[in-house]
């Protein structure tokens, strides 16, 4: 803390002026003081480095360079159009769990041949739009799945592509068991010793094609064996499924995201380590590698800007009580996560508080006995690593219009996405609703 809120190992990307650093004792974003886009955007707000986005993009990219791969964004993670557009301009696709996500993704200008689908629970129009929109694969994860999208293609005289997302049954440690998804008995996935089975049934169906395997072992993962361990058993999968006659059309290894980022002092996962696991493996199986990162391009890029309404002291704690809550940033709520919090000016000697917003909620916290520099109501706080997971789970619970997103390039500050109107949060409600009957 102190130098800024991005963590020591954004060393590389501090020196290159990206990201959130600290100037003349003030928080900027780039080039931009955090202060002058509260006086733009008021608060509570999300900023985002455009420059941070960028670096994280290209250490992946360079990562990856021996091998023929695609960096397709997880949607999820922050959908905003102006962050998938810089994506999208980078090089990267898109990988969806929705039709929403879909909508998002081809209004920031992708194209079906962009996106690969996701999801444990896709609806027949969901399905249906994303072979009409011909995406390059439809992750699926189950063989009732595979029949309906195999059923649905035939109704448009289309071969849709599709990868198995498969459950490699591999341990992880996440910080919360909720982020898991590659454990036996898990909800995701095909199960492994299914795979094969469902493999030939693909074969065998007019209307799909098995162009690729995929995993998605969990999220923020900061120990890179678990991608040896699923991509171990994918290209055991693989042979099993040449051995089977099955492998004509195989051209894609999707190893899903949750690559890790540093939110206290935990280390970001290796990506050194990382790139000399996959690299050698995909290179070797002859097929494209697929990754679907989220976290990993944007946590670090965003902090939510918040102003501290109130102080006050309750049962021998302190409270610093802010304009932001759990409805601007569910994670720590929900997940118990940590996020670095710290004061937008200068500040004076730290005290132990709980940071917590105006929720009424008593859930509603940032941080619990959290040592704090000595802010005043009326002061700014930024909460760090917010870029991923914030805005896109935010909710309007206690009628909370949902807060704008500032995105900041360099010198240069835009609306992403403007601030909620009271209105907006009625838009489809009847006060007088037409009654009927069925
Ligand atoms: N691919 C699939 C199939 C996924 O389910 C996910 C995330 C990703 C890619 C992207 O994972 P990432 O690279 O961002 O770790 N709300 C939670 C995280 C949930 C992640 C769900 N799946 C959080 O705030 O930590």
């Amino acid at each position: 803390m102190g130098e800024g809120i991005l963590s020591r190992s954004d060393v590389a990307v501090r020196e290159s002026a990206a990201g959130f650093t600290r100037r003349g004792g003030w928080l900027h974003a780039d080039s931009v003081a955090l202060a002058d886009i509260a006086r733009l955007a008021g608060t509570p707000t999300y900023v985002y480095s455009a420059s941070a986005v960028r670096a994280q993009y290209a250490r992946l990219d360079a990562a990856l360079a021996g091998v023929p791969h695609r960096i397709h964004y997880s949607v999820k993670a922050n959908g905003n159009l102006a962050l998938l557009s810089l994506l999208r301009q980078l090089g990267a696709g898109v990988d969806i769990v929705s039709g929403g996500e879909l909508y998002r993704a081809r209004a920031a200008g992708f194209r079906g041949s962009d996106v690969v689908f996701s999801g444990v629970g896709k609806t027949v129009a969901e399905l249906d739009d994303a072979v009409q929109a011909e995406v390059k694969l439809v992750n699926v994860e189950s063989e009732a799945e595979l029949r309906l999208l195999d059923d649905i293609a035939r109704l448009h005289r289309r071969v849709a592509p599709v990868a198995l997302r498969v459950n490699p049954e591999v341990e992880v440690e996440t910080a919360h068991h909720y982020t898991r998804t590659g454990a036996r008995g898990d909800k995701f996935g095909i199960p492994y010793d299914e795979a094969r089975g469902v493999a030939r049934l693909a074969g065998s169906l007019p209307n799909v094609a098995l162009a690729g395997l995929d995993m998605h072992i969990g999220s923020q993962l900061t120990r890179i064996e678990p991608y040896a361990d699923g991509l171990a058993r994918l290209l055991e999968l693989r042979d099993a499924i040449v051995a089977d006659g099955g492998g004509a059309r195989l051209r894609y290894l999707d190893i899903g995201g949750g690559l890790g980022v540093t939110y206290d002092a935990e280390s970001e996962a290796d990506l050194d380590a990382f790139a000399r696991i996959v690299v050698p493996a995909a290179k070797k199986s002859g097929l494209e590698l697929v990754m679907e990162p989220g976290r990993f391009l944007v946590g670090n890029a965003g902090v939510l800007l918040t102003r501290v309404l109130y102080r006050k002291r309750s049962g021998g704690k302190d409270y610093v009580i802010t304009d932001a809550g759990m409805t601007e940033l569910l994670r720590p709520s929900h997940y118990n996560a940590f996020h670095r919090i710290e004061p937008v000016g200068p500040s004076g000697v730290a005290g132990v508080v709980d940071v917590v917003g105006p929720v009424c909620e008593s859930g509603d916290f940032f941080a619990r006995d959290r040592s704090l520099g000595d802010v005043v109501p009326g002061e700014l706080l930024a909460i760090g690593s917010a870029g991923a997971y914030g805005s896109v789970m935010s909710s309007q619970y206690n009628a909370r219009p949902r807060v704008p997103e500032i995105i900041v390039d360099g010198e240069r500050v835009a609306v992403a996405r403007e601030r909620e109107t009271v209105e907006d949060l009625v838009r489809h409600e009847k006060a007088s609703p037409q009654w009927r009957t069925l």
